[in-house]
């Protein structure tokens, strides 16, 4: 049994993240926090609330945390997941609230070596706790970050990943506070060559039941983009996938130890690079670089499927 923290900036794709973490019975989802990035932060937390509910997790406290980055202004995603972040379906609002608690005082009251950290946006509230608490990442049994573009093909710029370049000072201070071994980050080169949704598997997935079906219809605006901007065969999942990883360690067919940087210029803002040369810093990163295609869709498909 895994248990969970989650932090999210829920998204359509960190619904699905969300849902997957709530279905499988091999996880005790203890509690989620929120952070502005794909959406402000209300949006966020509200899709949180609203994904719990529907995947029967209602009793999971979400706890919402920063509301921008740690020294930029917001930059949202919404043009990618929609004005509310879940495709603009015109959804109900969630019934529950979201808890008092700030998402920052959570991680630093939580962290302990059988709670697994899964992050799934930009690293803002993970990288305040850790101005608190240098020692944090090692606290937990293991952390997983979404995150970055180690080959520099990025999604919101030419180089760099959204999550990284969100809140790059954040990313730069959880990469400095990371070991390998201990931290592994999933970049979005994994989800653009091993987890593209394409139309067939998409109608595959709306005909699993009511809880697939709104974790695929949540992607519609996300499916125009990345056809439209990205150029995949059908859309990403990237949320799903380290959520995947992190329940399904052996989901994972290529990792490497890395040294790895963060750019702040606004040039290459939010660029995650890997030094390979003899003279790089000790690796400080476990980089996931390929999953099992086949293995993560089927655990993607059957967790989601309403039996
Ligand atoms: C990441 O950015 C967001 O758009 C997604 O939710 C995911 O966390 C992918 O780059
Ligand atoms: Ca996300």
């Amino acid at each position: 049994m895994v248990s969970l923290h989650v932090d999210t900036d829920t998204g359509s794709d960190d619904a699905v993240a969300l849902l997957l973490a709530a279905l499988d019975d091999r996880v005790r989802l203890e509690s989620v926090s929120t952070v502005a990035g794909n959406v402000p932060l209300d949006l966020a937390t509200r899709n949180a609330l609203l994904t719990l509910e529907l995947a029967g997790a209602a009793d999971v406290p979400v706890h919402p945390g920063c509301d921008r980055p740690l020294v930029r202004p917001l930059s949202t995603a919404q043009q990618v997941h929609g004005a509310d972040g879940m495709g603009d379906l015109d959804l109900p609002d969630p019934r529950g609230r979201a808890r008092g608690e700030h998402a920052v005082d959570v991680l630093l009251g939580t962290a302990r070596a059988d709670l697994t950290l899964v992050t799934l946006g930009p690293l803002t509230n993970v990288a305040a706790a850790l101005v608190r608490d240098r020692d944090l990442l090692n606290r937990y049994a293991h952390v997983y970050c979404m995150i970055g573009a180690p080959d520099a093909v990025g999604n919101i710029t030419a180089t760099a990943e959204f999550n990284a370049w969100a809140d790059p000072e954040a990313t730069a201070i959880v990469a400095a506070a990371a070991e390998p071994g201990q931290v592994t980050w999933i970049g979005w080169d994994v989800s653009r060559l091993d987890a593209v949704i394409t139309r067939e598997e998409h109608e595959h997935l709306l005909a699993l039941g009511p809880i697939a079906e709104f974790a695929g219809r949540i992607n519609r605006t996300v499916a125009d983009w990345a056809v439209e901007v990205t150029g995949l065969a059908g859309y990403d999942l990237p949320d799903p996938v380290a959520m995947a990883v992190a329940l399904r360690p052996e989901l994972a067919t290529e990792t490497e130890h890395a040294s790895v940087r963060v750019a702040l210029g606004d040039e290459l803002r939010g660029q995650t690079s890997v030094d390979r040369r003899r003279i790089a810093p000790p690796p400080n990163l476990t980089l996931v670089r390929r999953v099992d295609e086949p293995a993560f869709k089927r655990f993607l498909f059957d967790t989601l499927e309403t039996r």
